[in-house]
């Protein structure tokens, strides 16, 4: 079965509402005629004033996270209800920065994923490994076990609107990344896990991401592998020059 690849710019908490709408509109302009799927995920501030300006375009709104909770005495966190109310239409959970800078755990995160599918929103679910996880040869049991807690009690239904990204954490934000096939490895082997967890049809047809330094220079060679289909881009989803070069590899 063709995947097809699906492009994803995470905008972290970078820019104001002047600054989204500058990067939306380019985007809006130059990636109409793209062939794959597009997403991008502005900071919640800015969520409104992008959605306006995407609305009819074939780019997809994205939330960089969601609260645990429906809604209720939650100070500072922002729930589904309120997320879908701008239009959002997928969440990006277990991001690295959330699981190692704001501790969130699998359990958590699996709550959150199964709020976010039960409102109908899309998941984007990140896993990857830290450097010294890599180092002592722990990089498959570490995706395994993120991936197997994250989607802990959601059917096989449910699933067909998950994306996995594959993030090793030693990639993220610091200009290395992975080699293709370093990369590809582990995409083959999260496949193997969905495989096991929702059977074949599920593991040919699940969407994985790769991320981490993600650039035009690099793009083609990792999508050209079998495993890889798409990707989340962080630093270079912020500037469309290099935003689009990804976007439109060939
Ligand atoms: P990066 O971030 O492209 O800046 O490495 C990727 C991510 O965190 O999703």
């Amino acid at each position: 079965m063709a995947r097809k690849y699906f492009i994803a710019g995470n905008w972290k908490m970078h820019k104001t509402r002047a600054e989204a709408a500058v990067l939306a509109r380019e985007l809006v302009a130059a990636l109409k005629d793209g062939r794959h799927k597009y997403l991008i995920a502005p900071g919640f501030t800015t969520l409104e004033t992008v959605a306006a300006l995407i609305k009819d375009s074939n780019i997809l709104l994205g939330a960089q996270n969601c609260a645990v909770e429906e809604q209720g005495a939650h100070t500072g966190e922002v729930s589904v209800l309120q997320l879908k109310d701008l239009g959002v239409q997928t969440v990006i959970l277990g991001h690295s920065e959330r699981r190692h800078i704001y501790k969130e755990d699998d359990g958590l995160i699996n709550r959150k994923v199964r709020l976010a599918l039960k409102h109908g929103l899309d998941v984007i679910l990140c896993v990857g490994e830290l450097l010294e996880e890599r180092e002592d040869g722990r990089a498959e049991a570490v995706c395994k076990r993120q991936t197997v807690e994250g989607l802990k009690g959601i059917s096989a239904d449910d699933f067909s609107r998950v994306t996995i990204a594959y993030e090793p954490v030693w990639a993220i934000g610091t200009g290395k990344t992975a080699t293709p096939e370093d990369a590809d490895a582990i995409h083959a082997y999260i496949r193997k896990v969905i495989g096991e967890l929702y059977g074949s049809g599920a593991a040919e047809s699940v969407i994985i991401q790769y991320g981490g330094s993600v650039k035009p220079d690099n793009a083609a060679a990792l999508m050209a592998k079998e495993n890889i289909d798409g990707a989340l881009v962080g630093g270079a989803s912020l500037e469309s020059g290099t935003f689009v070069p990804i976007a439109k590899f060939s």
